[in-house]
């Protein structure tokens, strides 16, 4: 770990407004929360979540250059570029700010869609992502309620509410979270 956490926040925050900083302080929260309750580590999930959200607001030439530079999944390019985000913050928490930990870097990877066997750390940062106490959308309280018995049931939850809502306004599924959700629920 290259930089104390307090120097790493105030790297992070100046990359991003201060509403989407205010959002990573609620998955920061809701991540150790979440780490606390079923067993994961708190201090990976907290390191994961400053950083998850890092290159979110990046220009989108930025981020293809990242991808495109550093040998990253260049299918990502053919998909909403809502996703690139998850792959460049894995990649610059690691080149950036020296966090060398695989599991808190494949966390940032997979917070977005999530992946086909995701890792304890995995699921708390994803479902963290939904539930952080910022977050008011149509359903996110049915998300908060399956996230207080089973991290896998509130991850279904958040990635039905993620489907449902690309299919209402017709657009594109990233196939792999559609492919994350059924292995969660193969995994009940
Ligand atoms: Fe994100
Ligand atoms: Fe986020």
């Amino acid at each position: 770990m290259g930089l104390s956490r307090e120097k790493l926040i105030q790297a992070v925050s100046g990359q991003m407004p201060e509403k989407r900083w205010k959002h990573t302080l609620g998955v920061m929260e809701s991540a150790v929360m979440l780490a606390e309750k079923y067993g994961a580590d708190p201090v990976k999930a907290d390191l994961a979540a400053i950083l998850h959200d890092v290159a979110k607001y990046w220009p989108v030439a930025e981020m293809e250059a990242v991808i495109r530079d550093n040998g990253l999944n260049k299918e990502l390019l053919q998909h909403d570029k809502q996703l690139w985000h998850s792959e460049v913050g894995a990649f610059v928490a690691k080149r950036d700010y020296g966090v060398e930990d695989s599991e808190v870097i494949n966390a940032i990877r997979w917070h977005t869609s999530g992946r086909v066997g995701m890792s304890l750390l995995d699921k708390v940062v994803c479902l963290a992502d939904y539930i952080e106490p910022g977050r008011d959308f149509p359903g996110v309280d049915h998300i908060r309620e399956q996230a207080e018995h089973s991290l896998e049931e509130g991850l279904i939850a958040g990635f039905d509410s993620t489907i449902s809502l690309l299919i209402s306004q017709r657009r594109v599924i990233y196939p792999l979270t559609v492919l994350s959700r059924n292995d969660l629920i193969a995994q009940l």
